[in-house]
């Protein structure tokens, strides 16, 4: 099978992260490279011989030997960027999220399935293999019913300016709880602030409840001293915690709950009894999360296949993402 030839726009942090995925990749070839800063693709160019790099993103969105586009650029350029690029018949990655407002995110969608194309979203911790282990856990109700789900997402920087917390961080942590509980959050509030720059919110605390009465809250924040990226899902009879950084393995059960016993004084009163258990720490095989989004896309490219994280979900949390902004807006 012929090797799929990719052009990735956006050389920045992330950018050789994915260029770098797809270097390495036996079903790819990385052709061409670009940025608006020339000094950022001297820096690509001289790491990765035989990729060309260029300063204008149409000549990787409109080019004959170019097959798919890696999109690593700030957010707000995303939709432009990938609205060219399906244009003109090209298989598309985007990072996360997909774009600033959900109605450009459906469009892209829309435009995506009208070419026939594959449009997927960056949304790697669908290919973590924690979150994988946290989710077979839950569909196998390990911890029973589900209570609540927290996430912690926070660290010192790196600070944005075209977008927020939310925005950046967060946009994990809704794809994250909107896999494992199989939908989108009906209920949202939040608080956020704008420490460092106006109108940019860098600390939030967003509640949500999904269905079926689910609750879940999502601290995000780049003005903390500790980088941490943790998840708790607290269930009826087990607690599961996931925590990417951890040294022991990412997923831990406790054997922890809370019992109810007839209190046979009162009148249909119960008692509730605390139950300490032991931790599991379940084996979860180290894969790099990001060489599996590659793989992903590339199969999805090769058998036209529609990706995990594809557009309409990705929509989804990008309509999450935008009522959240309007409270805090409203707030600022
Ligand atoms: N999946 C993850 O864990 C993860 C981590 C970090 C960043 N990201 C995502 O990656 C994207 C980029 O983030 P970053 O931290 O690399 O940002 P960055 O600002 O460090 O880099 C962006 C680069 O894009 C270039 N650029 C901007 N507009 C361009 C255009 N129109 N044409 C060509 N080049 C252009 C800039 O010159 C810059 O070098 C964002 O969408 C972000 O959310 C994802």
């Amino acid at each position: 099978m012929e090797r799929i030839r990719i052009g990735v726009i956006g050389c920045g942090q992330w950018g050789p992260n994915q260029i770098r995925s797809f270097f390495f990749h036996p079903r790819t070839q990385v052709v061409r490279v670009c940025d608006k800063d020339a000094s950022r693709l001297t820096a690509i160019t001289g790491l990765y011989p035989g990729v060309a790099g260029t300063q204008d993103s149409a000549e990787v969105t409109r080019a004959a030997d170019i097959d798919a586009v890696v999109i690593t650029t700030p957010v707000s350029t995303h939709y432009a960027l990938a609205k060219d690029a399906l244009e003109n018949g090209k298989d598309v990655l985007c990072e996360k999220p997909l774009t600033l407002r959900a109605s450009e995110a459906r469009q892209l969608a829309e435009l995506a399935r009208s070419k026939g194309r594959v449009l997927m979203v960056g949304h790697v911790f669908l290919f973590n293999p924690g979150i994988l282990k946290l989710k077979e856990l839950i569909d196998q109700r390990a911890a029973g019913q589900v209570y609540y789900l927290h996430a912690e997402r926070t660290n010192l920087g790196p600070v944005r300016n075209d977008t927020n917390a939310v925005y950046d961080l967060a946009s994990h942590d809704l794809s994250i709880f909107n896999y494992l509980l199989g939908g989108r959050p009906r209920v949202i509030s939040a608080h956020g602030r704008c420490f460092l720059q106006k109108g940019i919110e860098d600390v939030a605390f967003v509640s949500l409840e999904y269905p079926g009465g689910v609750l879940a809250h999502i601290h995000v924040s780049w003005l903390d001293p500790k980088k941490i990226r943790q998840i708790t899902v607290v269930g009826q009879d087990k607690m599961i915690t996931w925590d990417d950084l951890s040294l022991t393995g990412p997923v831990e059960v406790y054997a922890k709950h809370v019992e109810r016993y007839p209190n046979f004084r009162g009148f249909g009163e119960f008692y509730l009894s605390v139950k300490e258990g032991e931790v599991l720490i379940p084996h979860v095989k180290h894969v790099e999360p990001l060489r599996q989004q590659a793989d992903h896309f590339v199969t999805c490219v090769q058998e036209r296949k529609r990706p995990l994280a594809d557009a309409d979900s990705a929509a989804e949390i990008v309509e999450t993402l935008e009522e959240i902004e309007r409270i805090l807006a409203g707030a600022r």
